[in-house]
């Protein structure tokens, strides 16, 4: 399954890469941004994925379910999509095999840099074939990816504290744009630590899968192993490091009553 899982993942990426006739639209807010490479990379997948799987249905960012059951494909056709409108070239399709609400197989394809992050539930992660760790480096020496919360500018505030007090433990900060890719980033140690408000199932099902596979913590404020679903999310290189990232956003997630 995983073999045809990359090629799909792969064939997506392609056709994301053509930009003939792209057009860009909004969905919601002004800087929510569909485009029609995410409505092509997602019919594709809906009708691909399903197959390498019998009786699964699927769920995408663009067009929702279809289907019903145990085991659902969850898909973000292009994580990044604010990026690629930009053609920054900084963006993933991220795949997650889900049974019974829990994922077991996690894709995340960057077709620009043609790296392929796999993970199995129980067999470890990988880069296009080679075996990956997070790195063992302290909170002092992190690199710490976040955003700002753009979708909902309401919560910006808050990232903003939250980043003004781990700048200082850390060695410096990022942003990437696809949270899929900066996961897949913690789990080979290209970076250390990362944390987000606001988040959809689809943007992170298959990353988290491959942080933990690659020896990584993921969680929620209800502490590691927690995080399933949406909202704020922390991963980090090392239970002590996601501790500190917690006790942070705990107390500045508090002060708004949130
Ligand atoms: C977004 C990206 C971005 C993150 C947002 C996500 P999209 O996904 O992952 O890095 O900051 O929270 O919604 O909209 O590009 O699919
Ligand atoms: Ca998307």
């Amino acid at each position: 399954m995983m073999g045809g899982l990359t090629e799909a993942a792969r064939e997506a990426g392609r056709i994301m890469m053509d930009r003939d006739g792209l057009m860009i639209s909004t969905k919601g807010t002004r800087e929510n941004l569909a485009t029609t490479a995410d409505l092509k990379v997602e019919r594709f997948l809906r009708a691909r994925l399903p197959e390498l799987v019998p009786g699964s249905s699927f769920v995408g960012e663009e067009d929702g379910r279809s289907g019903e059951g145990d085991l659902v494909w969850i898909v973000d056709p292009i994580d990044g999509t604010a990026n690629y409108a930009r053609d920054l070239k900084v963006s993933t399709v991220s795949i997650a095999l889900r049974m019974n609400g829990e994922t077991v197989a996690g894709v995340v394809y960057q077709p620009y840099t043609d790296e392929m992050f796999c993970a199995r539930k129980g067999q470890g992660a990988s880069l296009n074939g080679r075996a990956i760790h997070v790195s063992n480096r302290p909170l002092a020496n992190s690199m710490f990816c976040t955003s700002w919360s753009a979708y909902k500018k309401e919560r910006s505030p808050m990232c903003f504290r939250i980043s003004e007090r781990v700048l200082p433990l850390c060695e410096d900060i990022r942003r990437f744009g696809t949270a899929a890719y900066e996961l897949s980033l913690l789990a080979e140690g290209r970076i250390d630590i990362f944390f987000e408000a606001t988040l959809q199932p689809w943007d992170i099902a298959a990353g988290a899968l491959i942080v933990r596979e690659a020896g990584g913590v993921c969680g929620s404020l209800d502490g590691p192993e927690s995080y399933d679903a949406e909202g704020p999310m922390i991963a980090a290189n090392s239970r002590e490091s996601f501790g500190a990232i917690r006790d942070i956003v705990e107390e500045e997630m508090g002060r708004e009553g949130l």
